[in-house]
């Protein structure tokens, strides 16, 4: 799911050449989107001192201990790009021996399974939250579907997760990692910040690409990403890694950041409140948000954009700027 982008199928060609600006070989991605491929280069970067990460789809954090040992931060969509992480960093010297899933959603634990299978001692870590939907992954799609998915619905394979986290400092390998809880856009969603002051952000915000492609963006709960929001602020690092973004965002302009963030939900809030001045049905609510913004999906697509709809109105009801009732076999907002 991550950032809402739903990403059907990726196919790979490893290309063995030298870059410039990245250590080690650049590896391209070909992602199949909507029926067109569109080029996606993963490429080892280094962010400061024994933190660097893989950039991607998915950004993958990698956190270099002196023993050679690798912390992976979330291990990508699934098993072809896991296996281009670890070409990546075995590459580069390391050897992974741990994972920690900033959440459960595939594009950031679906290489989980890949990596045990090859490193069967790897040690997978998250926040007890996610480590239930990470071990039942059919339970995103209970989300989803409101019962167990159809077979259209491809449900990932179940990973173990070794280790559970929770909010503070943790060691892992003997080194200190702080983990910020910023639950809304999953239930347990973890930042992790490695001891180089980088925080890997998962999802917990987005790029300004991203609220510019995408006005309606993953979401659980409103109310508690909008205070996830304002405690992001607070963070003290230097660097901040989007899981999707090109860019690694700077302590300076982290705030502006975090108030566009703020403002995409606001703004699909009073979108959602001008379409319910006469009554109208959730999915009457997503079609027109659809149709206003051009935005097209496939089944998958369109149930999980369902999700955000539903976590925006519930968020609204809470606040009473919408009321709800059923009338003629129909639930309608307004
Ligand atoms: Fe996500």
């Amino acid at each position: 799911m991550g950032s809402c982008r739903t990403i059907p199928e990726t196919i790979f060609w490893e290309i063995n050449r030298k870059n410039g600006f990245c250590s080690g070989i650049m590896i391209l991605f070909y992602v199949l989107h909507n029926d067109n491929f569109s080029e996606v280069e993963m490429a080892y970067k280094k962010i400061n001192r024994n933190t660097y990460y893989i950039e991607g789809a998915t950004n993958i954090g990698v956190y270099a201990f002196k023993n050679k040992n690798c912390l992976l931060i979330d291990s990508g969509f699934g098993r072809s790009v896991a296996h281009s992480v670890d070409t990546l960093i075995t590459e580069n010297g390391l050897h992974p021996k741990y994972i920690f899933n900033t959440h459960c959603h595939v594009d950031h634990c679906g290489g989980n399974v890949w990596f045990k299978e090859k490193y069967p001692g790897i040690e997978v870590f998250s926040s007890q939250e996610e480590k239930i939907f990470i071990e039942n992954p059919a339970y995103l799609y209970y989300i989803s579907n409101a019962a167990y998915p159809s077979r259209k619905l491809k449900v990932r394979k179940a990973d173990v997760v070794n280790f559970t986290v929770d909010e503070g400092i943790e060691k892992i390998n003997d080194m200190k990692f702080s983990f910020i809880k910023t639950p809304g856009h999953s239930e347990g969603d973890l930042i992790i910040i490695t001891p180089d002051r980088v925080a890997f952000m998962g999802d917990a915000l987005f790029s300004t690409h991203t609220l510019e492609k995408h006005a309606l963006t993953y979401l659980l709960k409103v109310d508690d990403r909008l205070r996830s929001l304002e405690k992001i602020k607070l963070i003290d690092a230097d660097y901040f890694v989007i899981s999707h973004a090109p860019e690694i965002v700077l302590k300076s302009d982290l705030s502006d950041l975090v108030e566009l963030n703020i403002q995409s939900i606001y703004t699909m809030v009073d979108e959602i409140k001008e379409i319910c001045n006469q009554p109208v049905s959730r999915e009457d609510i997503l079609q027109n948000i659809l149709l206003l913004h051009d935005m097209e999906c496939d089944y998958k697509g369109y149930l999980v954009n369902l999700c955000s709809v539903s976590a925006l109105l519930n968020y609204m009801l809470d606040e009473k700027i919408l009321d709800v009732s059923v009338e003629d076999g129909k639930l309608y907002y307004y």
